[in-house]
């Protein structure tokens, strides 16, 4: 007998959704059979609901300080937030301080995170200085299980700007020791004249900020990673994609069989720019900002075609108070906004209930491919024997409205407040365990691991 089945769900397995039980022995998945056959100690019924892979957020930013402001959500409660939107899997971000080492921001992070962290967890490195010594560290970040550098090609005024010819010597240096690049493509030079001219001519208002920094911002970033990649030889990830002319790029460099691939967020596909004319615009300033509906077609085209493989949260927990703060000016919002538990119903209700979507595309945007992406592929990503236990249970039927409410903790406002939403979590499995049952954690803190990342496995057009 095993540990634990999931019994007679519609599970999505990796060739497709089917009835059956799902069999667990101890953290691992055994085996998948018909439904209504397995036998385990403890069992979950999942009679009319769809069973996932455990969600892989490979963007997420907790515990963060930027912009003058610090974030709600730490490894413990931001972990559980996640787990309540069936991901049992993260990629935060460790910091490299201008003038400091990377391992020593990498050690600090993980001694922020292992005591009290709730659901495995990757690190992306953020570089701020690229120098010899900083180059020389690379290797022995590597070794540590880090995959991947973020590098901003623009906030400057906050220390994280990395100039082309340093972005272009750590690209060098990161193809030598098998590392990727994340990368927060916007054009710096254009946003900042842009911004310099709109504050001077006294336009403040939230809309600003999507009005200096246009489409071109991106596909030019972009443009010039991809180009940067193709010289280097080091693969690229496009963070945060919004401007849908940029997928073409994506989509032929790929064609090329460059390295590259690229993420959109689940605001980009819930929200448009018409948000920042609402009576809260500060809640909606992220970077990029929101645009068209038109755009928002192009998106979902993008996931379709297999070349925007992830939907991420691109979690950053700022309360309602936090956002007001620099309400005067656009230039002072904290730019970002909160989402790591609203990915599940949000990317569910409309991409699959809502017919954008299949099942299978959607577990492979949730979960798979970021996993894969990222170095878990052997272990997270699929329900399939062998693999870590980690599952979403979830109801296809039950309707919620989401709200700031509905969420873990006190953010205090909610980007997708009033949606009806379907494809809730009744169960989070973690490493073989429910860790979540309606909303209420039944974990610990400190049950998460640091997961050490293999290197990228990358989808095919
Ligand atoms: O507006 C955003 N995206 N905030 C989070 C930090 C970043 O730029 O990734
Ligand atoms: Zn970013």
């Amino acid at each position: 007998m095993s540990d634990l089945v999931i019994a007679n769900g519609t599970v999505v397995l990796p060739d497709g959704p089917r009835q059956a039980d799902v069999l667990i022995s101890g953290e691992t998945i055994e085996a998948i059979v018909d439904a209504g056959t397995g036998q385990g100690a403890e069992r979950v019924d999942a009679t009319g609901r769809i069973v996932l892979p455990g969600g892989v957020d490979p963007h997420v930013h907790l515990m963060v300080g930027f912009m003058g402001q610090r974030s709600i959500y730490d490894f413990e409660s931001g972990g559980i937030a996640a787990l309540r939107g069936g991901t049992t899997t993260i990629v935060d971000f460790a910091l490299q301080r201008r003038g400091g080492s990377i391992l020593s921001g990498f050690r600090h992070r993980r001694k922020q995170a292992d005591p009290v962290v709730t659901l495995d967890y990757g690190l992306h490195q953020i570089i701020t200085d690229v120098n010899a010594d900083t180059l020389g560290e690379l290797a022995a970040l590597r070794a540590e299980g880090v995959a991947s550098l973020k590098v901003y090609m623009i906030y400057e005024e906050d220390g994280l700007k990395v100039e082309d010819g340093a972005l272009y010597a750590l690209m060098q240096q990161a193809a030598r020791d098998e590392l990727m690049l994340v990368l927060h493509a916007e054009n710096a030079g254009i946003i900042e004249r842009l911004r310099a001219e709109a504050v001077a001519a006294g336009h403040t208002h939230p809309r600003w900020h999507a009005r200096t920094r246009p489409p071109i911002t991106e596909i030019e970033a972009i443009s010039r990673a991809i180009l940067f990649c193709e010289d280097t030889g080091c693969p690229v990830h496009i963070l945060h994609l919004v401007a849908g002319q940029a997928i073409d790029l994506i989509e032929a460099a790929r064609r090329k069989g460059l390295p590259v691939t690229a993420e959109t967020c689940t605001h980009y596909l819930a929200l448009d720019e018409s948000a920042l004319e609402r009576p809260n615009p500060h809640e909606y300033v992220m970077s990029p900002p929101l645009r068209s509906t038109a755009n928002q077609a192009m998106l979902w085209e993008g996931l379709k075609r297999g070349v925007l493989n992830a939907v991420t949260s691109d979690e950053v927990s700022y309360s309602a108070a936090a956002k007001a703060m620099g309400a005067a000016s656009f230039a002072t919002i904290a730019n970002g906004c909160t989402g790591i538990e609203a990915r599940l119903p949000v990317l569910y209700t409309l991409g699959v209930a809502e017919g954008r979507i299949s099942l299978q595309r959607f577990a492979e945007l949730f979960s798979t491919w970021p996993a894969d992406i990222f170095g878990f592929g052997d272990s997270k990503g699929r329900i399939a024997p062998g693999y870590d236990a980690d599952l979403a249970v979830i109801d296809p039927q039950k309707k919620r409205v989401i709200g700031k409410d509905t969420d873990y903790g006190d953010v205090g406002y909610n980007p997708y407040e009033g949606m009806e939403l379907t494809g809730w979590a009744s169960e989070t499995i973690y490493r073989g365990k429910v860790t979540v049952r309606d909303g209420e954690f039944l974990g610990t803190p400190g049950q998460g691991r640091f997961l050490r990342r293999a290197n990228a496995k990358r989808p095919q057009l």
